[in-house]
């Protein structure tokens, strides 16, 4: 078996840097588990923080060791979800989207590892402050939410921030990462390794509708936005700075530009909105999913995305002093 050792594997005692993103609904039990299986590590989205699901997929991922994550801003109304998850003993705990400094001490005396997913170079310093044992610095070329930082130039200055003020902190890429090559363009980058939600999102294992993965294969790059408008149709009051990126479908255009109609018609809207995600319909609900989908072109099994990230990465990395004059 082809290997990619880094300071990450080592941590983790995994064999492959790649972990799958805790995509909140997607990322189930039996996606976190394949991930582990093939070599990575899978972690559970544990989203909003609904206790029932969080159960059900511990349960599916069975005696597989998986990591778990949360949105912050909403597990922080209902704290009592992240004790639920540290009795599972994960083999992670990831937290992003809002302060992780008051949750730090909890998942601390769990003895398992906070990693941070990072949205700036201010939330780097938050994360450091908590004690994160992993930064992930998130590019807005991202699937689902994220904000303005681009991973090409944020993966480096996040890498060199931490080896200045934390060295033993480690750091993976996350966002616009499908395949091989963006896998090794991010080692180079400087992190230990790599967090993929979009690429596994298209997988057999994610919970996601089979017309919602067509909706992926089909696209191209050029086929997604940054939009709050997924928010306002489903009551969810998101923070600043943070949006979410879908694919520009029929709903986006709908009601591009009008944000203010969509929340005066809530009543009628929302329940409609979900009742379109629940059926799978790609038109009349956001399908959720970010710019890697133009590499994606197959919804393989989860093991096979990880084995075929480490041949071709490995296989380019072999190769790169050919670039040497
Ligand atoms: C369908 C979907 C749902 C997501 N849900 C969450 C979530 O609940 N919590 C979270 O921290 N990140 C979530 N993310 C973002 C991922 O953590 C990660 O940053 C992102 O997927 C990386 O970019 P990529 O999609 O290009 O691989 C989600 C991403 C997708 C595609």
């Amino acid at each position: 078996m082809t290997r990619l050792a880094t300071r990450l594997t080592q941590r983790l005692g995994i064999a492959h840097p790649i972990l799958s993103a805790p995509m909140a609904l997607a990322g189930g039990g039996a996606l976190a588990a394949a991930v582990t299986r093939a070599g990575g590590l899978g972690l559970i989205g544990g989203g909003y923080g609904d206790a029932g699901w969080l159960e059900q997929q511990f349960a599916a991922a069975g005696n597989t060791q998986v990591g778990c994550g949360f949105i912050t801003w909403s597990m922080a109304k209902k704290p009592e979800v992240l004790t639920q998850a540290l009795a599972h003993r994960p083999a992670a705990l990831m937290l992003s989207f809002g302060d992780p400094r008051p949750f730090a001490a909890e998942i601390a005396a769990a003895g398992v590892p906070l990693i941070c997913q990072c949205q700036s170079l201010d939330h780097v310093r938050q994360a450091l402050e908590a004690g994160a044992a992993i930064i992930i610095a998130q590019g807005a070329e991202a699937g689902g939410h994220g904000a303005r930082r681009a991973t090409l130039p944020f993966v480096p200055e996040a890498a060199d921030f931490i080896a200045r003020e934390s060295p033993d902190t480690l750091l993976l890429a996350a966002g616009g990462i499908a395949d091989g090559r963006g896998f090794a363009a991010a080692l180079m980058l400087g992190a230990d390794g790599v967090l993929m939600g979009t690429r596994f999102w298209a997988s057999r294992e994610a919970l996601v509708h089979e017309r919602h993965h067509a909706v992926a294969v089909a696209a191209t790059g050029d086929g997604t936005v940054r939009t709050a408008l997924p928010d306002i149709a489903r009551q969810l009051d998101w923070p600043k700075p943070f949006d979410i990126r879908v694919a520009n479908n029929v709903f986006i255009a709908k009601w591009s530009g009008r944000d203010a109609e969509l929340k005066a018609a809530i009543d009628t809207e929302a329940p409609a909105y979900r009742e379109a995600f629940m059926a799978g319909d790609p038109d009349k609900a956001a399908v959720i999913f970010g710019e890697a989908a133009g590499l994606i072109r197959d919804v393989p099994s989860a093991g096979e995305i990880v084995e075929h990230m480490v041949a071709e990465a490995a296989t380019l990395l072999g190769r790169a002093g050919r670039f040497l004059a």
